[in-house]
């Protein structure tokens, strides 16, 4: 029994349950609720698991009020500043830093997985197209089923480190070769010489007709793009994926699963729908605070995007960390950039956003989407493109927390209950009598 516990008393009949409370690291302490139901007969109601903590995890710790973000305790800051995207996977999936010797052999092992089986390529020619990059993530991440199927065992630890592996591997390349069948041209093979970022840049602009160097400021910002979108706790992709994985699937489904919840606009979508609406308000003409009162109006559909988040009450690290990298990018590409309009207009709207009182109340920041996609989009990355970069970040932060679920012993099928509102019973009546 846990030292601390919290009493639920049922008014109308008296009846009492301890419930233990449980201490993590970091965070707010947690009721187990586990016995509600057996001593007291109700569940709970927490449409949206807006205070319902769904696992235990190690992996990544973020404090909304205090605007805090850290893998494996390691602040945001610090691993945006010194590591690269590759030490962040190793540390998400292993829990520690790498020295030297095992980051260089963990490197190796993922480069033996790069290429995809020929196989695959068949898949791209089945599609539109003018088909979504996301919906050919969707199909052919979970296409890896069909070939893996009979080499995974998701109950023996090799196997799923193994399957984390590929999937890290192979991930990029999947993605690289939707943009160039969306565009036409020739699918790149991966090029083990390169490091991984640079290696997803040469197989997304490398042509058999020319060299491709990636400059490395591009790389650097790619990098960094990934490092902060790899993992955010108990996200909706990530609790998907932890679900999907519950009832025992295999992890390609799995990750399959959880690129489809990410690419909604409330979720990884938002980066390109930021862009979208940033476009818009230079077309338009419109004033910036037409917008914002736009934003505001409960009659209209409209929502500021890249801004506001369920966790976030305050600026989201991970926004500040990439507006910087924005700023500098652009000033590297020189004074009169085409995206220094996009930047000027997001800063614009931050700026009146953060001190109108709508937004001030309900404590809405910037998000991670905010400016992310101007990066992306200075780049040269298309914006039907965006919300892929931000899957192939986060298949490390969903196959870590999917290792996390199945080796964790006490983990059982994801089995949420409902509040039951439809009708009560009542009796079939033939066709011909209704
Ligand atoms: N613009 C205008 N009003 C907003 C916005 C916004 N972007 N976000 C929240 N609100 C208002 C909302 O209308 C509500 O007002 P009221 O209390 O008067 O009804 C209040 O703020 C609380 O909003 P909510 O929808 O209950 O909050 P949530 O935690 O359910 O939703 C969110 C969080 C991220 C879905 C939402 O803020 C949103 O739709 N933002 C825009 C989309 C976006 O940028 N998404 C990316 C999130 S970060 C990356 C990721 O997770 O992938």
């Amino acid at each position: 029994m846990a030292d601390r516990t919290v009493t639920v008393t049922d008014n109308a009949t008296g009846k009492k349950v301890n419930l233990p409370v449980l201490d993590g690291t970091n965070g707010p302490s947690t009721i187990d609720i586990g016995t509600l139901y057996k001593e007291l007969g109700y569940f709970t109601y927490d449409p949206g698991y807006v205070s319902t903590a769904s696992c235990e995890s190690k992996i990544t710790f973020i404090d909304g009020d205090l605007g805090l973000l850290r893998y494996r305790g390691y602040p945001i800051e610090q691993l945006a500043e010194s590591s690269t995207f590759l030490e962040v996977c190793y540390l998400l999936l292993h829990g520690e830093l790498p020295d030297r010797q095992t980051f260089d052999a963990f490197e190796s092992r993922l480069k033996m997985h790069t290429l995809l089986d020929e196989k695959m390529r068949r898949f791209y020619l089945g599609f539109h197209n003018n088909s979504h990059p996301m919906a050919m993530m969707v199909a052919t991440v979970g296409a890896m089923s069909a070939f893996y199927h009979d080499q995974i065992d998701v109950h023996d630890a090799d196997s799923r480190e193994s399957a984390a592996n590929r999937l890290i591997a192979k991930v990029p390349t999947m993605a690289a070769w939707v943009y160039k069948y969306t565009v036409g041209q020739p699918f790149v093979y991966p090029d083990n010489n390169l490091d991984y970022v640079s290696n997803f840049l040469y197989m997304m602009f490398g042509l058999p007709t020319m060299d491709y160097q990636p400059s490395p400021a591009f790389v650097r910002a790619m990098d960094l793009i990934l490092i902060l979108h790899a993992d955010h706790e108990q996200n909706a992709s990530t609790s998907t994926v932890r679900l999907a994985g519950s009832s025992g699937a295999n992890p390609y489904a799995a990750l399959s699963a959880g690129i489809s919840s990410l690419w909604g606009p409330a979720h990884g979508g938002a980066n390109e729908a930021v862009i979208n609406m940033l476009e818009d308000i230079v077309r338009s003409g419109q004033s910036v605070s037409y917008y914002i009162e736009r934003a505001k109006d409960k009659d209209s559909k409209f929502r500021l995007m890249g801004f506001g988040h369920r966790v976030y009450k305050n600026y989201d690290p991970r926004a500040k960390i990439i507006r910087e990298v924005c700023h500098q990018l652009l000033a590297e590409l020189g004074e009169n950039n085409p995206h220094q309009q996009l930047l000027d207009t997001a800063m614009e709207l931050e700026r009146i956003a953060l001190e109108d009182e709508y937004f001030v109340a309900r404590k809405l920041y910037p998000n991670v989407d905010f400016y992310s996609g101007i990066i992306l989009r200075a780049m040269g990355i298309p914006l039907n493109m965006f919300t892929v970069i931000f899957a192939l970040a986060r298949t490390v932060g969903w196959i870590s927390h999917w290792k996390e679920h199945m080796s964790d012993p006490y983990a059982r099928i994801g089995r949420p209950r409902q509040l039951y509102t439809g009708a009560d019973q009542r009796d079939y009546v033939h066709i011909d009598q209704r």
